[in-house]
């Protein structure tokens, strides 16, 4: 096989989006643009990939981090500019390019492949990849001479009436012999409607040159999107989101209206999975067997343990074991760990903090900077008080321990193994273990005092 590159265009400012936020970083169900391009084209074997960055390069470069080297275009002048860019990586180098646009973030691994494999088959000196579009507005069209052999391609704003008819569109993507591409850039000129230089010109200065020039027509029409604008990234991540929850569906999950959930690219969910509407679960998540997620639940980076229920509720980079029942309405914060067979229920905020095996916090609780040993059981409206101002401290509750409903336990404190704290109590100390700690003012009844209040004379 021959050694393959691949050059990835980002430079462009994306002033269509109307963003702050640089085009290829817009995320597509919570993935950059870019990075669902680079995660694509790694499927293919590829010796050497470089990133054009330019406006935001930092951020560019942060996400994507060592996966790619990178280039920087000081000005963007055009697609066949950028790729100029890589000129002193690449040019000498004898192998195949493919060149891709950080703003088509759908086209798939095995239609990079089937490209590659097109291209070097045919020996041709670049291959473009096209498609037919129901709408080509915006695309650059591709003219094919009358033996339907591809002679230019033509951008929609240069066109004339006739060209703008034609509905074959270029993807963006193209193969190209890497040294044949890098001789021909250096003819391309920036006397167009947009002044720019583009890259797709390269197709008719090869052929002119009577070197052989190839397209390869993928049927996967909604792989090639390209985001310029709000309108166009919205459709790209139904698109997206179509595929990602098929793709579940096929492996065995139950979604029960997959138009309103929305699954990231990595979350990995297990069979018999049950999904409600209005779900959202991104990150690197992990959703265990038999576990039934939703209606309206946002779960981001947490592992959910098998046959758990999660109704309702927001969690967040934590971890939850099998069994737990968590909602509805509950807020689970960073660095959480519950246990096994734990109930968090309504209008409960746990925040960096264990809870053990089998224990409760049935309702309108806080739970932060906590350890709660197994078999707990946490009364209606406790507070682990954890915070003075100025820092943060620990409140420990050890296995089997009862706290009374409407408890404040001030940290840092612990309650003891087994102990009972009685209701609307405030601990400020240590509870030890086997105890019962009453911490709030003696009741006194003063009786027949409620006649006597009533009775009494106006002034
Ligand atoms: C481009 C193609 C068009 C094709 C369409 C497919 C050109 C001239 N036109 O048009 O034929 O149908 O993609 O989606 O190539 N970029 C740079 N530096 C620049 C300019 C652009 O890095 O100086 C990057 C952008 O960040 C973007 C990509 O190149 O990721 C494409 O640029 P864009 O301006 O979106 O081109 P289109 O007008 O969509
Ligand atoms: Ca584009």
């Amino acid at each position: 096989m021959m050694n393959r590159y691949a050059v990835i265009l980002a430079a462009g400012q994306g002033t269509r989006m109307k963003s702050t936020l640089y085009k290829v970083l817009h995320p597509v169900l919570g993935r950059p643009m870019v990075q669902h391009v680079i995660n694509q084209i790694k499927t293919v074997d590829l010796d050497q990939l470089v990133t054009i960055v330019g406006f935001g390069a930092d951020q560019v470069m942060e996400d994507i981090g060592s996966e790619s080297q990178f280039v920087v275009q000081e000005k963007q002048l055009g697609t066949g500019h950028a790729v100029q860019q890589a000129e002193g990586l690449l040019k000498d180098k004898d192998g195949t390019t493919i060149v891709v646009c950080g703003d088509t973030p759908l086209i798939t691994g095995e239609t990079y492949q089937a490209l590659f494999d097109h291209h070097e088959k045919t020996g041709a000196k670049a291959t473009v990849l096209t498609t037919t579009a129901p709408d080509p507005t915006g695309y650059g069209r591709v003219i094919r001479n009358d033996d339907g052999e591809v002679e230019r391609i033509v951008e929609h704003k240069d066109a004339t009436d006739e060209e703008l008819q034609v509905n074959e569109i270029n993807t963006g993507t193209y193969c190209f012999d890497n040294q044949a591409l890098f001789h021909a850039l250096k003819k391309v000129s920036n006397d167009n409607a947009q002044g720019e230089y583009y890259l797709p010109d390269v197709i008719e200065i090869l052929r002119n040159n009577k070197e052989k020039v190839s397209a390869f027509l993928t049927p996967n029409h909604s792989e090639t999107l390209g985001v310029n604008d709000r309108v166009a990234l919205a459709q790209a991540e139904k698109i997206m989101k179509k595929r990602i929850n098929e793709n579940h569906m096929r492996n065995g999950v139950t979604i029960i209206d997959p138009d309103n959930t929305y699954i990231g690219p990595d979350v990995i969910i297990e069979q018999d999975v049950m999904i409600h509407p209005g779900s959202i679960i991104t990150g690197s998540s992990t959703i265990k067997t038999n576990a039934i997620i939703g209606p309206h639940t946002e779960i981001t980076n947490c592992t959910v343990g098998e046959e758990t229920v999660v109704k309702q509720s927001v969690a967040k980079d934590s971890q939850i074991g099998n069994r737990v029942q968590i909602g509805p309405y509950a807020h689970i914060r960073p660095e959480a760990q519950v246990g096994n067979e734990v109930k968090v229920g309504n209008f409960v905020e746990v925040k960096k903090s264990t809870i053990g095996d089998k224990s409760k916090v049935s309702h309108l609780s806080y739970i932060g900077d906590a350890n709660v040993g197994s078999n707990v059981n946490v009364g209606c409206g406790t507070i682990t008080v954890n915070y003075d101002g100025k820092n943060k401290f620990l409140t420990t509750i050890e296995d089997e321990a009862f706290i009374g409903c409407n408890s404040n336990l001030i940290a840092p404190v612990t309650v003891g193994k087994g102990s009972y704290v009685a209701a609307g109590s405030t601990i400020t100390k240590d509870v030890p273990g086997d105890s019962l700690s009453v911490a709030r003012a003696r009741q006194t009844n003063k009786e027949g005092y409620a006649t006597k209040l009533k009775n009494r004379k106006q002034d």
